[in-house]
């Protein structure tokens, strides 16, 4: 496996100290600082999530969990995780602080290596913060990095993100939706029942629970140009989710050369995130109950 040293660019203050950031964002895990409630955080999310997932989270993700050994014994050693890691499918985790800008971000992915950010929300935050923390950036992306088609998924959006990159915003737009509906807020429909995959969903109990058994919201049969011309909320949860019938599938509708979807998706309009369209396969009409009335992204 092919692995870059960051190149140092600066010490910085941040809001959680002062740290080295690297032109790639990447720092040290800073493990030894951990507290114990930070540690005690992890237990709780972690228990909470491994006793409602089951039955709910797709196999390949539950077989990450278990094949990491992750476990309710405090914040895993990133240096630990790549070790499983690498050796299953060549990915690495690095520590970041936070987002990262678009090209920065596909860089990582590109390459193999996911950034997750080192810190751990606090006590008072279990159930819902605006940003991603620690706990939904390892225990809910990292899991499937085990899975060679999910892995192989991965490395093909970063590249892909390059590429919608340099052809300009509205399609990173595009690619940002097929991002959102698939990695972050999926759904399969496995021959057991209709499972989570999407880091967004597994990482919140609220969500957990709503994705699958809400009555209020859509759930779609996935299609490449429908995703990337649908809106998202990012303040309240999904008012659809698509669904694949597994990884194959997502990975086989995402290889062809997106640049004449671009083109065609920039000349329409794009869907509300609760539209319902003649052409959907509708696994689920949403009863829309609940639905804020504000607009989406
Ligand atoms: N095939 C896409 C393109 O040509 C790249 C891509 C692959 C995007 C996988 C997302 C996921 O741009
Ligand atoms: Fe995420």
């Amino acid at each position: 496996m092919e692995t870059t040293t960051p190149r140092k660019v600066e010490h910085q203050q941040t809001d959680r100290g002062y740290v080295p950031v690297y032109a790639t964002g990447v720092v040290e895990q800073p493990w030894a600082d951990y507290s114990k409630t930070d540690h005690e955080v992890w237990d709780t999310l972690f228990k909470r999530q491994r006793e409602l997932l089951p039955g709910r989270a797709c196999r390949e993700f539950m077989a990450g969990v278990e094949r990491f050994g992750l476990g309710d014994g405090g914040i895993p050693k990133f240096s630990e995780l790549n070790q499983v890691l690498g050796a299953a499918t060549g990915w690495e985790v690095v520590a970041v602080e936070g987002l990262l800008p678009d090209e920065v971000f596909f860089d990582h992915l590109a390459n193999r290596r996911f950034p997750v950010s080192w810190w751990i929300r606090k006590p008072d935050q279990l159930d819902y913060l605006s940003e991603p923390d620690l706990f939904h950036d390892l225990f809910g992306h990292v899991p499937l990095l085990l899975n060679p088609v999910f892995a192989d998924y991965m490395q093909a959006y970063g590249r892909g993100g390059m590429k919608a990159f340099a052809i300009g915003p509205d399609a990173l737009m595009n690619l940002t939706r097929l991002y959102w509906y698939t990695v972050e807020f999926g759904l399969m429909n496995t021959p057991e029942g209709m499972r989570i995959y999407g880091a967004g969903i597994v990482s919140s109990k609220g969500e957990s629970i709503y994705s699958l058994d809400s009555p209020a919201p859509n759930r779609l049969g996935f299609d490449i140009e429908r995703v990337m011309s649908t809106r998202y909320r990012i303040d309240t949860y999904q008012q659809t989710y698509f669904v694949i019938e597994d990884f194959e599938q997502l990975f086989d509708a995402t290889r062809p050369d997106f640049t004449p979807i671009y083109a065609r998706l920039a000349q329409a309009p794009a869907h509300a995130a609760g539209d319902v369209l003649e052409s959907d396969r509708v696994f689920t009409r949403g009863s829309r109950e609940g639905w804020a009335a504000s607009a989406d992204t």
